[in-house]
């Protein structure tokens, strides 16, 4: 069976590309899904975490391997069912492999118009599916009404579940901890069902 395969992206930095794809590993490791996260980034990440969480004694259950524009289409090695593709901030090149190497890709973007507006066109740069992901929300703000009026005008597809702005979601850094009620794993119930979808057509 192919893996699916799924890349986080948005030229814009900071936007929580890196704490979407190790969240939603995790969720799908515990559900019992066979994982693997491939990180773009040459600032690392999800490299950096996986070795900080293996450190505290707690390692991550699953492997993150390095990717580069060359090898991130390539089967698993590690025989995972789920391929998990964390890219860089700005690298235009980098960011098109990851993008092109995916089954779905998740434009991950911070309630704000500048950070909306670099999903969009980053959006623009993906020929098959994808869903923007909207993270860091402060409900009840103007920023977030805001940002939901304009991808509705933008007509982008958009997942239902939101990540909030929590403490315990930063804190889940480096850790292979998952903070309850994040968004996350509604995130990862709407990411299933796509593939679920998709099988079955
Ligand atoms: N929902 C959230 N609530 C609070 N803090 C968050 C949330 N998501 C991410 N963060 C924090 O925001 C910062 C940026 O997140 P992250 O590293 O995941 O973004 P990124 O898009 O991967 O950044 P880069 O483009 O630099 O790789 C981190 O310190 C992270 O812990
Ligand atoms: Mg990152």
């Amino acid at each position: 069976m192919m893996a699916n395969v799924i890349a986080w992206a948005n030229t814009k930095g900071g936007v929580g590309k890196t704490t979407s794809v190790m969240l939603t590993a995790g969720i799908l490791a515990r559900r019992g899904e066979k994982v693997e996260v491939r990180d773009m980034d040459p600032s690392a990440g999800a490299t950096k975490w996986k070795k900080m969480a293996a450190e505290s004694g707690n390692p991550l259950p699953f492997p993150v391997v390095s990717a580069n524009v060359e090898n991130v289409s390539d089967p698993s090695e590690t025989g995972a069912d789920w391929v998990l593709i964390d890219t860089p901030p700005l690298e235009s090149a980098v960011i098109q492999a990851g993008i092109n190497a995916a089954d779905l890709v998740i434009i991950t973007t911070q309630p704000s118009s500048l950070d909306v507006n670099r999903a969009l066109a980053t959006a623009e740069t993906v020929n098959g599916p994808m869903a923007v992901l909207v993270t860091r929300v402060n409900p009840n703000t103007v920023a977030w009404r805001d940002c939901k009026e304009l991808l509705k005008e933008k007509k982008l597809p958009v997942l239902e579940s939101t990540i909030k702005a929590r403490e315990s979601i930063r804190k889940a850094s480096g850790t292979a901890d998952i903070p309850h009620g994040s968004g996350y794993e509604e995130e990862v119930d709407e990411i299933t069902s796509f593939f679920d979808q998709a099988e079955a057509e």
